[in-house]
């Protein structure tokens, strides 16, 4: 199986991949983490990549789906694998579509922006694992520490008020149409299609997710 998680920055689509990987044994599949791992190995693609992320813009069609491709030959990804934060744009979804790695189901998570920003700013981060972590909605057991490995946690350069505003305008113009291209494609029997409200409780997201997800595997 072959999950997108469809939303804006800061809805929980990270939250949700660690539990549902987890649960299932997916493999999950998070450009943005595979981003700023090449950025703290100062590749070449980090080296292109990092200042785009910083101003809140997309990385190239053809840097992630290179990326993308590679990564979903890898043998962790047979039981099934979770897609977060791709696609991101029309080309991404159609290149996706046409792929061996083409979507089964697709879920839609969404939340008002005043709730991002406060979740984005309030956010940190274990940069190895990709755990994350807020100071009031869901903080570590010892602030400041990553609960599993007690190793220091990060604030991500992008989460600043401005820099938000900046991604929920790119989310607006080149990331939102792609639920009208899943509801399309769910008509007409394509991919299963779960929209989901994500201002609830972590947990009460989770269960909806698994509960559903278990259904359709
Ligand atoms: P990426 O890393 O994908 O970031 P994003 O999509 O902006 O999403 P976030 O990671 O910021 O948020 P999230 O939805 O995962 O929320 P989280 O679970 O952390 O992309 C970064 C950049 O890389 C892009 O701007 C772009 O430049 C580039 N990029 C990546 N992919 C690309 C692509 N495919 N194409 C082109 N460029 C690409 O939760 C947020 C906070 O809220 C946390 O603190 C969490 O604890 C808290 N929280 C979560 N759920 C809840 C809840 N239910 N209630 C209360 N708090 C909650």
């Amino acid at each position: 199986m072959r999950i997108i998680l469809l939303g804006p920055p800061g809805v929980g689509k990270g939250t949700q991949a660690e539990k549902i990987c987890e649960y299932f044994g997916f493999a999950r599949i998070s450009t943005g983490d595979m981003l700023r791992d090449n950025i703290s190995r100062q590749t070449t693609l980090g080296l292109q990549a990092k200042q785009i992320m910083n101003s809140g813009e997309l990385v190239s069609d053809e840097i992630i789906l290179e990326i993308v491709r590679i990564r979903t030959q890898s043998d962790d990804c047979r039981v099934g694998c979770l897609f977060d934060g791709f696609p991101r744009t029309l080309p991404q979804a159609q290149a996706l579509d046409d792929s061996p790695a083409a979507p089964d189901v697709v879920v839609d998570l969404d939340l008002d922006d005043d709730s991002i920003i406060l979740r984005l700013c309030g956010r940190s981060v274990h940069p190895a694992s990709g755990r994350v972590y807020h100071v009031t909605f869901s903080p570590p057991k010892i602030p400041g520490k990553d609960d599993i490995t007690g190793e220091p946690l990060v604030r991500r350069d992008d989460d600043n008020e401005d820099t938000v505003r900046t991604r929920l305008e790119v989310f607006r113009l080149q990331t939102a149409p792609l639920k009208m291209h899943y509801s399309d494609a769910a008509e007409q029997g394509r991919v299963r299609f779960i929209g989901c409200d994500g201002g609830r409780k972590i947990e009460e997201i989770t269960h909806q997710l698994i509960q559903e997800i278990q259904k359709l595997r």
